[in-house]
């Protein structure tokens, strides 16, 4: 680890100098300041690299929605209008998703991620509010909320509505889901060990695909159902060209198993609305 550290930092010494003057030639004038100019020289580079690829397909029937673009400005603009990305860090969407169709951001990039939203938060005054009166709870936060519903959830609420049932639907041609996602695969755990399943759908990356939440002005707003395993088999397909391959499976869910899931959601909502997010 520290040997690799030690490359990388040697190779970026040896490229140094070449950079900075690349630097010194651009004309400062057209140089975003500010959150926007951290995201434009920062962040966006590291999103270009891993997200762009789904994230920002023009004229192509991806599924995945268009938070990005192919260029710097254009992204930003584009991530200031999809809502819960620019919020506090705990309540955006980008530091919070996860492995899914894509990557989860790496260690650094989230550093980064997480610098650029908290200088958002400053700009635009999104942080929590501060508590007024002692006595109060400090707000929420998303990934706090997340947390407090994985705890809210009951192993009997999961057998007795038949969510667990998920891992013997069938897909049109590939087997049932646990074939490919019982070691968690693209954020969904899927398995037949009701126990196993359970427990890591309580956690992030894969009580995603069951719960997400609203945001508004950059705070935590509510919890809801995600419906990734509803709508996943009827999506259409999330690459085009040569990547068709890649398509995943169709289905349709069982009604019960469809059902299941929204039980198991309400149930699961009801208990964390009831135990006012402490469930034990
Ligand atoms: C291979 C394609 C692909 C790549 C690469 C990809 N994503 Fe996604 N992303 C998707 C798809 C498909 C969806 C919609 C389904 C879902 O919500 O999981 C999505 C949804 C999202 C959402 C919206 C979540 C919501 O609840 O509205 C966020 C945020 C996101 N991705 C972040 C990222 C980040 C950050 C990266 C890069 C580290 C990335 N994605 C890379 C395919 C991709
Ligand atoms: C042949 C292997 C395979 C089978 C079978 C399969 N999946 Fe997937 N699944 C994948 C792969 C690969 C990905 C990541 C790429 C993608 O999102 O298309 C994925 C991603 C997902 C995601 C996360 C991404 C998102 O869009 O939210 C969900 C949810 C999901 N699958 C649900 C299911 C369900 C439910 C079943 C069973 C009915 C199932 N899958 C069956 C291979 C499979």
């Amino acid at each position: 680890m520290k040997i690799a550290a030690l490359v990388v930092a040697l190779a970026l010494l040896a490229g140094c100098g070449g950079k900075d003057d690349a630097l010194l030639i651009q004309p400062p004038a057209v140089q975003a300041t500010g959150a926007r100019g951290t995201f434009e020289h920062q962040v966006y580079p590291e999103l270009q690299l891993t997200c762009a690829f789904c994230h920002a397909a023009p004229n192509n029937p991806v599924h995945a929605p268009q938070w990005m673009s192919f260029d710097a400005k254009s992204s930003y603009d584009n991530v200031e209008k999809f809502d819960g990305l620019i919020a506090w860090p705990d309540n955006s969407k980008l530091l919070l998703k996860g492995e899914h169709t894509g990557p989860a951001l790496t260690k650094a990039q989230k550093t980064t991620v997480h610098a650029w939203l908290l200088e958002e938060s400053n700009e635009r005054g999104l942080e929590p509010p501060p508590v007024e009166k002692p006595s109060e709870p400090p707000p929420l936060t998303a990934d706090e909320a997340l947390a407090q519903f994985g705890s809210c959830m009951s192993i009997d609420d999961f057998k007795a509505t038949k969510a667990f049932e998920l891992a013997y639907q069938q897909t049109t041609g590939w087997g049932p889901c646990r074939g490919c996602h019982n070691s968690g695969w693209a954020g969904a755990f899927i398995d037949d060990d009701a126990q196993l399943m359970f427990a890591q759908n309580r956690l992030k990356p894969f009580i995603l695909k069951l719960a997400t939440f609203t945001t508004e002005k950059g705070a935590f707003k509510d919890m809801v159902p995600a419906h990734r395993f509803h709508d996943k088999g009827s999506e259409p397909c999330a690459y085009s060209g040569d990547q068709t391959v890649l398509c995943h499976p169709k289905y349709v869910p069982l009604p019960e198993v469809a059902d299941g899931l929204d039980a198991y959601f309400t149930a699961t909502y009801d208990r964390w609305k009831k135990a006012g997010g402490a469930c034990k």
